[in-house]
């Protein structure tokens, strides 16, 4: 097999959850303990990543602007992934890296799917599209009663962002959305309860990786 297209050989780790539930704060803690401990790690989020889904991302969370339909937030966001896909996370997971992104296709499936009601089969299907069937080996799904996650992002900035201002009961579905989905892939979503100490969090994902990342080594290292 050629290089060019031999299999990636990186992980891929993304962070889910609710708004305020700590997705940027451990990401950021999350990458920075991994560098310390010599891995090559890659940080980025979504919708976002590249010059071009980076301006999708002002667009979809702009609340000055007219009002967005669900789908055409889900062709957005979805187009944004293909872009992020091809142009970082792949490469990347071909050089080896540890790639940690902040929301990636869960999202999509408890924002636009549990969220606002568009059918779960044809994101699951449009997913596929955008993501070329790229799935996550592992997922840190941040759960926090949704008036402690709002609590914490009115007190960080002035301004509120479209999502922010969705009412209660839409956040109530996304956060039962992301519960739903945990419960149905076990092994590759673990659940932190979010409500705790920052520094407990980052110390329970920390664990959580540290033990991941050992076993995956464990398991490779027998294959050979
Ligand atoms: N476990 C926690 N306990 C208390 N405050 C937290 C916790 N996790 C995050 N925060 C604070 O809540 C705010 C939102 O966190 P952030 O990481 O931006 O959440 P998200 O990216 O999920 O929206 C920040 O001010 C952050 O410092
Ligand atoms: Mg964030």
């Amino acid at each position: 097999m050629s290089p060019a297209i031999k299999k990636p050989s990186g992980v891929f780790i993304t962070l889910e959850g609710g708004e305020g539930s700590g997705k940027t704060t451990q990401a950021r803690r999350l990458c920075d303990w991994l560098t310390t401990q010599g891995r090559k790690v890659l940080h980025t989020r979504e919708p976002g990543g590249t010059l071009l889904a980076e301006r999708l991302r002002s667009l979809l969370l702009d609340h000055s602007v007219e009002t967005i339909a669900p789908e055409t937030e889900a062709w957005l966001i979805l187009a944004a992934r293909r872009q992020h896909v091809d142009h970082v996370i792949k490469p990347a997971l071909q050089q080896g890296m540890i790639v940690v992104c902040d929301r990636f296709s869960d999202s999509t499936i408890a924002y636009q799917g549990y969220g606002r009601g568009l059918d779960l089969r044809v994101l699951r299907t449009m997913n596929n599209w955008a993501t070329g069937r790229l799935v996550p080996h592992l997922t840190l799904l941040f759960d926090v009663p949704i008036r402690i996650g709002l609590t914490r992002r009115r007190s960080q900035r002035a301004s509120q962002n479209r999502l922010d201002r969705e009412t209660s009961r839409f956040h109530e579905k996304v956060r039962a959305g992301f519960r739903t989905l945990a419960q149905q892939e076990p092994r590759r979503m673990v659940v932190f309860d979010a409500s705790l100490p920052l520094e407990s969090v980052q110390q329970n994902v920390a664990e959580v990786i540290a033990t991941w990342l050992n076993t995956r080594r464990i398991r490779q290292l027998r294959q050979r």
